[in-house]
């Protein structure tokens, strides 16, 4: 099983945003047996709960499941379990670097997916409110991935 985990600050808005739709498009191409994903937050206040409001509206708009889906923190040993680690945004990506081995883990950010992008961030709709704008970027981003999972792992 190839393995997945997108991680944010709060877990609530980005990550699980990412987790859902990747999910979804593991499904429709019938590789649900073949590749799994998780999200998690690097911050520990929102632990157990459901996904933000407006990721729940954007994924029900496009009809996305997040069923079961509940916020939990990133662990070390996530960094070492998942074959693909990605990081919505520099902060995320520096917090988890300080994670006991979180120094030589392998980690990607996952703006570097998009290099045409002028954003180098996927911005945090907690504080910016356009959740369509997170939608745009990682349902792009995610197309990518999956491509890029298939040619390196599948
Ligand atoms: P997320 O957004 O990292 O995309 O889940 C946030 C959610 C909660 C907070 C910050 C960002 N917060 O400060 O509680």
């Amino acid at each position: 099983m190839v393995s997945v985990l997108f991680v944010c600050l709060g877990n609530i808005c980005r990550s699980p945003m990412a987790e859902a739709v990747l999910r979804h498009k593991i499904a429709a191409k019938g590789l649900q047996d073949k590749v799994k994903v998780d999200s998690a937050g690097t911050g520990d206040w929102h632990v157990g709960k459901i996904p933000h409001e407006g990721t729940r509206k954007l994924l029900d708009s496009w009809n996305i499941s997040y069923e079961g889906m509940t916020a939990r923190q990133v662990l070390s040993k996530d960094l070492e379990a998942f074959d693909y680690v990605i990081g919505m945004d520099d902060s995320n990506v520096a917090n988890m670097r300080k994670l006991p081995g979180g120094g030589d883990a392998n980690i990607m950010k996952f703006m570097d997916l998009l290099p045409d992008e002028k954003l180098r961030e996927v911005p945090d709709p907690y504080f910016t409110g356009n959740f369509e704008e997170v939608y745009r970027l990682i349902d792009a981003g995610c197309d990518i991935l999956l491509d890029k999972i298939i040619q390196e792992k599948l």
